[in-house]
């Protein structure tokens, strides 16, 4: 109540404008965000059954991709071998865990359910779509300023700064994840 239609049009028209400007770049999200009541219906789920071995497929969640990949023995094993020292951003920015939970292989992929790799596919850079299979270390490549993200979705290429972030999302049986 109270918002006329001439006010709809005008806001919406602004948000036309900054989504052109963005081009390439997902288109700010979290200030498009819709009220509460209506994330509170916005899950995705996912049947993992048709996702083969090694295979990585984008879904949508709440407007963003979300790449699911089912990971292969040698994608996990790699992942492993990371020295944490080594890696750009050594936090586990899961907002599932302790926000200083070790970025392990197990955090990052879910417990019991390690082959399953659940991603938001936005660049932590500028929000670019990063390109799966590809770059030096077998996870993602960004196209537009050339940051990589490995097996376990970590950045170990700058300039994004941090790593892929994991949407909340749950196992609601051993083949069907729910997302949100
Ligand atoms: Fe991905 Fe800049 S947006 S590297």
């Amino acid at each position: 109540a109270g918002t006329t239609r001439r006010d709809f049009l005008y806001i919406a028209t602004g948000a036309m404008g900054a989504v052109g400007a963005a081009a390439l770049v997902w288109p700010f999200v979290s200030q498009l965000q819709p009220d509460a009541s209506v994330l509170a219906l916005s899950t995705t789920e996912v049947d993992l059954t048709s996702i083969a071995e090694g295979q990585m497929v984008t879904v949508k969640w709440r407007g963003k991709p979300v790449f699911v990949w089912n990971r292969t023995e040698k994608d996990i094993a790699e992942a492993k071998e990371v020295q944490l020292s080594a890696l750009l951003d050594p936090i586990a920015r899961n907002a599932n865990l302790a926000a200083d939970a070790p970025a392990t292989d197990e955090n990052r992929a879910g417990e019991g359910h390690e082959k399953w790799l659940v991603v938001i596919g936005i660049c932590t850079h500028l929000g670019c779509v990063p390109i799966g299979h590809s770059g030096e270390y077998d996870g993602w490549f960004c196209p537009c300023h050339g940051s990589e993200y490995d097996t376990a979705g970590r950045v170990r290429r700058g300039p994004a700064p941090t790593n892929l972030d994991i949407p909340p999302y749950q196992f609601v049986s051993d083949t069907k994840i729910s997302i949100g």
